[in-house]
């Protein structure tokens, strides 16, 4: 496995997504740095770490076995990866936030970026961008964000994290090009934040309304009971959960 190991740069997603369109790069190279300047979130946020004290970093995993409607399970493969790695490091209490926050006793200890790119009408690679905060304390404007050591008290190595969650990753991806990808995807349900609870969500628009969340769809849309007994389906551009 090749690692690319950068100071600082503008984003691991950028670079990477750069990288792989001016030469071949193979199944599980990452792009990990101590420090982004333009480090990017979801839906076109910005993702902000201490130098040195977090993990960020960009995978790359070629997915043109997926057809497009099976997108989704890059996330769950993701979320998964995630979950059992903290879990080998005995982190409490997480969950994933939809699509892919992974929290650990309520805050959010880890965000995804996953960016996938199309050829010839198929997908060809997936960009998979992760920002873990592991050894940072302070977070001064974010109080939802926690990290590894906020949670467990203890300090973690940075390497070690990135080659355990590596080897997860291979594993739910193998489990996937097995084709058993029903079987994640109810793990996934399993470890949902909110599940089953009355939620408040906001839509685009910024109006609120609450819900409860039954599943998710195989397109990764979220399947909310409505107050009218309804359940409908929203995308993850259209809601956004607050609690
Ligand atoms: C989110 O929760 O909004 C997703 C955050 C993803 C951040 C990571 S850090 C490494 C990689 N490079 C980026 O520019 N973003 C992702």
């Amino acid at each position: 496995m090749r690692i690319i190991k950068l100071n600082a740069i503008n984003s691991t997603n950028t670079f990477l997504k750069e990288l792989s369109s001016e030469e071949a790069v193979a199944d599980y190279t990452v792009v990990q740095t101590d420090y982004q300047t333009n480090g990017r979130g979801q839906m076109g946020t910005t993702w902000t770490a201490n130098s040195g004290e977090n993990l960020m970093f960009s995978v790359l995993k070629d997915i043109s076995f997926l057809s497009f409607h099976q997108h989704f399970y890059i996330s769950i493969a993701v979320s998964l990866s995630l979950i059992k790695t903290l879990k080998q490091y005995q982190i409490p209490n997480l969950y994933i936030k939809w699509p892919n926050d992974i929290l650990s006793d309520n805050k959010k200890v880890c965000g995804v970026l996953i960016e996938n790119s199309i050829k010839q009408n198929k997908f060809k690679d997936s960009i998979i961008g992760i920002g873990l905060n592991v050894n940072q304390t302070d977070f001064k404007n974010l109080p939802q964000a926690s990290s590894l050591k906020l949670v467990s008290g203890k300090v973690f190595d940075l390497e070690e994290l990135l080659l355990s969650f590596i080897e997860n990753l291979k594993h739910y991806f193998s489990v996937l090009e097995e084709g058993k990808p029903e079987d994640l995807k109810k793990t996934y349900e399993t470890y949902m934040f909110r599940k089953k609870k009355p939620s408040t969500f906001k839509d685009a628009e910024g109006n609120m309304f609450t819900g409860i969340i039954q599943s998710v769809s195989e397109t990764g849309n979220l399947q909310v009971l409505l107050e009218d007994a309804i359940i409908k389906e929203y995308g993850f551009k259209e809601i956004s959960l607050l609690y």
